[in-house]
């Protein structure tokens, strides 16, 4: 039986440990070029011992920015400022992947630090949203979107396809399609925000059409030898779970049918009146039953913080990987803190020598 320190091999990609670093926006980039920021952070984080780093949501295209701040591969000059960052992730150990996204009516925000909201339709740093529905989220999000035409549901497909071909050539070896959070592509799949009557909205085959199309399209430009996943939410804790997620279990199928292998088990952020039962590793029994009815191997995160906890969670709740977000932020050497808790005598070997050797000596 696996456990958090046992290899995984998906495709032709095998990661060193069972611990993915969770995709977090930095909202440190301008016009969606990275950085030394993003340098030194995704460096630090491959260097912590982890064995995949998913890249932050990186928009396909300057709308699908949730923020000002967020990071883009809509063109060369930004595939060519990935390249150092995939290479020193991939020279520290860690297999370099990157979630890409489209924030469709959750767009043109403020950073979280000065907001979280809308940016005024008045400020020239917003844009129009989109989504498939005129809809707006509400709450701090209260913006109405423009409802998409089929040539806007073309177009960002084709934008989908087009960062994925970046990313490939940039040297990522592992793609995440953000399909949760209430971003764009949740949103076509929740009647929350989808009202559509074309063959886009309505039946729950219709709102899983886009979801799709998208893996389907970019399945044609991204490696076969290679991981192509999904970050997808299966469930919106707003009442009515169990029919949501049947609904996802379906497309789910459906996705993997399409080419999908491997899943982030996530929530749906599609309402503000979703009451969530936030507390340790609580998505886990969620990701397994996802893993036991459609066959995909999945992780998920939320709250999960402790080296045991996650070990159990590979050993025994049905995960493939954990996906850690801010126990990381808070010790980008967690992979190491982890493995002394469950007794791993090969700790200091997870961090490079400069650290790893001195760890080993006087442990
Ligand atoms: C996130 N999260 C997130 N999720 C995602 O799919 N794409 C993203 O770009 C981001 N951005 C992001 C930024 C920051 C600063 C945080 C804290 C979170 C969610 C994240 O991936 C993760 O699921 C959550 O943080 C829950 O895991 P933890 O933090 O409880 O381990």
């Amino acid at each position: 039986m696996a456990g958090l320190f046992d290899s995984y091999t998906l495709k032709d990609i095998t990661l060193r440990n069972r611990i993915m670093v969770a995709p977090m926006c930095q909202y440190m980039a301008q016009n969606g070029v990275p950085n030394d920021w993003h340098s030194v952070h995704y460096a630090s984080l491959a260097r912590g011992g982890s064995g995949l780093v998913v890249v932050e949501a990186t928009a396909v295209s300057p709308e699908g920015r949730i923020t000002p701040g967020c990071l883009g591969l809509w063109n060369d000059e930004q595939a060519a400022a990935f390249a150092p960052i995939v290479e020193s992730i991939r020279k520290a150990g860690a297999v370099p992947g990157i979630q890409i996204a489209h924030a469709g009516r959750k767009a043109s925000a403020n950073v979280p630090w000065e907001g979280d909201d809308h940016i005024p339709e008045n400020d020239p740093r917003s844009w129009q949203t989109i989504a498939p529905s005129p809809v707006a989220f509400g709450a701090n999000l209260p913006r109405v979107p423009h409802e998409m035409t089929l040539d806007d549901i073309a177009r960002v497909k084709a934008d989908f396809v087009k960062a994925a071909e970046r990313a490939r050539d940039a040297g990522f070896q592992w793609l995440m399609l953000h399909f949760a959070h209430g971003y764009l592509a949740q949103s076509f799949f929740s009647a929350h925000s989808n009202q559509r009557t074309d063959q886009y909205g309505g039946s729950a085959d219709n709102r899983a059409r886009f979801l799709i199309e998208t893996l389907e399209a970019v399945k044609t430009v991204w490696p076969d030898n290679l991981p192509l996943s999904a970050r997808f939410g299966v469930i919106e804790f707003d009442g009515r779970d169990e029919e949501t997620f049947r609904d996802s279990i379906s497309l789910l199928q459906k996705l993997r049918a399409s080419g999908l292998d491997f899943l982030d088990v996530s929530i749906g952020f599609s309402t503000p009146e979703a009451k969530i039962p936030w507390g340790p590793a609580f998505m886990g029994p969620w990701a397994r039953r996802v893993g036991e009815e459609t066959g995909l191997p999945v992780s998920t995160s939320w709250y999960i913080s402790e080296g045991r906890q996650a070990d159990a969670l590979i050993r025994t709740g049905g995960l493939e990987m954990v996906s850690i977000g801010r126990p990381l932020l808070a010790n980008p050497h967690w992979p190491y803190a982890a493995a002394r808790a469950v007794h791993n005598k090969e700790a200091p070997a997870l961090l490079p020598k400069s650290y790893g050797w001195w760890l080993a000596r006087y442990q």
